[in-house]
């Protein structure tokens, strides 16, 4: 393996500059975004090299088929949910995925959830008009704010201050809680469960609890050990790097290593909307020492797919790449095989992650964003098939999911329908699995990557 830095000469964080940049806010007033610019260079960064690293070399573990990653989390982070209970909820539901997920299929899994710093979102327009009155899209939290005045719709650059700062208190509550034994297996309490209704998985979830459980005392006893000592659970972080101007700035070199780190996060992600070869996204990302995703789909050709993993991963680098790919139900099947054939041929070393959400979008009668469960399930199920069947393995998912009793996706074990939709739709952006939707796919997954006996 070639351990030089993945950036060139001709690569600075700013080079983007230079290209085209899609899905980036107008801001009416470059002297106060220059000035907030500014004030985030000179604060701390949010993530160390030695994690990012520690990650990727995980990621590689991924790509050598020994585990699985478990990406997911919120759409779209608000900052106004930077409370305690969400944060709570959020990282017991990934817990507890997870769990499910290392017992169904004895294999390790690498947590990464979708938060601390998930605030920029890309959109298909950029003007919204609702009653004859037209106003900048929401473009997520670091940008401007949901309402629809014209003061709420404005980009304000002191909000992406506001959001680095929600990003380190989040950050900060994840590590203490993990730390302090929130994840102890010896305290099956502390991830119990919140079905809002009794949902067949509850015997199966609790079935499991009792069997680790038992089965930890039962190992602890004959090697007269305490696993709390041995047993360190991480989590990463990760986000879609859109905005472009704030990622630069938390873009920095370290001491006593070669290269570029974002140090906002551990694994930023390129949008399906900015992943073209030309722009300004895909110029800022090939600099990085990260390990970084990439979103692809129904566009994306097999040529283009080969030209942004050598551009992105010039090294070849085992766990520095995570293909995301978001097709649909209905269009997996016609478009991931060439797709894994390119990768293939051209002996290109990267994982492949199933993001069954963002291609099973549809909008109700009533104008609701939702998505149904089984089509998650089975763009999921195809997914591990179509993997199979080209001799591949599907290394991970790629999830948009809330801890929250939320009614946004219709479907799974207690049957949402459109009308329960308006019950607690409370996403912004995109429709979120619930708690038991969540818990349910974890269970169906499990089977899925359980090693064949
Ligand atoms: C997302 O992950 O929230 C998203 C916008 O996805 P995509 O870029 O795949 O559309
Ligand atoms: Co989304």
């Amino acid at each position: 393996m070639n351990d030089s830095p993945t950036s060139s000469l001709d690569w600075h964080p700013g080079t983007w500059r230079k290209k085209p940049a899609m899905q980036q806010p107008h801001y009416a007033d470059p002297e106060r975004l220059q000035s907030a610019i500014e004030r985030l260079r000179r604060l701390p960064p949010l993530v160390t090299s030695w994690e990012i690293e520690s990650l990727k070399q995980q990621l590689a573990t991924v790509d050598a088929g020994q585990a699985f990653l478990l990406q997911s989390g919120d759409c779209c982070e608000s900052l106004d949910d930077c409370s305690t209970e969400t944060i709570v909820r959020n990282l017991k539901v990934l817990m507890q995925m997870s769990f499910v997920l290392i017992y169904g299929s004895m294999r390790k899994i690498v947590r990464v959830g979708r938060f601390a710093g998930q605030y920029a979102k890309p959109r298909s327009a950029d003007f919204e008009t609702r009653d004859g009155v037209t106003l900048p899209v929401f473009r997520g939290d670091i940008v401007n704010r949901n309402g629809f005045t014209a003061a709420e719709r404005e980009p304000d650059p002191e909000l992406l201050l506001r959001g680095y700062e929600r990003a380190a208190l989040t950050l900060n509550f994840v590590r203490s809680l993990i730390g302090g034994g929130f994840a102890d297996l010896h305290h099956p309490e502390n991830w119990e469960l919140d079905f809002p209704t009794h949902s067949a998985r509850e015997r199966d979830y609790l079935d499991m609890v009792h069997s680790i459980t038992r089965s930890m005392q039962f190992m602890e006893t004959v090697m007269s050990t305490n696993f709390r000592e041995s047993y360190g659970v991480e989590i990463f972080s990760s986000h879609e790097a859109l905005h472009l101007s704030y990622e630069e700035a938390q873009t920095r070199k370290v001491p006593r290593r070669d290269g570029w780190y974002n140090l906002s996060t551990h694994l930023p992600w390129v949008g399906y909307r900015t992943n073209a070869i030309g722009g300004a996204h895909v110029e800022y990302f090939r600099g990085l020492e990260n390990p970084i995703g990439v979103k692809v789909g129904a566009a994306t050709s097999p040529e283009q797919l080969r030209d942004l993993c050598r551009l992105l991963n010039p090294n070849n680098t085992p766990g520095k790449m995570v293909l995301i790919h978001r097709f649909g139900t209905d269009q997996i099947a016609n478009y991931l095989p060439p797709l894994i054939e390119v990768v293939r041929r051209e002996k290109i070393r990267a994982i492949w992650s199933c993001d069954p959400m963002h291609g099973n979008t549809y909008v109700t009668e009533k104008g609701i964003k939702t998505r149904d469960f089984t089509s998650i399930y089975n763009e999921l199920v195809a997914a591990f098939e179509i993997h199979a069947s080209l001799g591949n393995g599907l290394g991970g998912v790629h999830l948009e999911v809330t801890g929250d009793n939320v009614t946004e996706c219709v479907g799974g074990a207690t049957q949402l329908a459109e009308v329960d939709l308006q019950r607690a739709y409370k996403s912004p952006v995109d429709p979120r699995l619930n708690y038991d939707q969540a818990m349910e796919l974890a269970f169906l997954m499990s089977e899925k990557i359980a090693p064949k006996r």
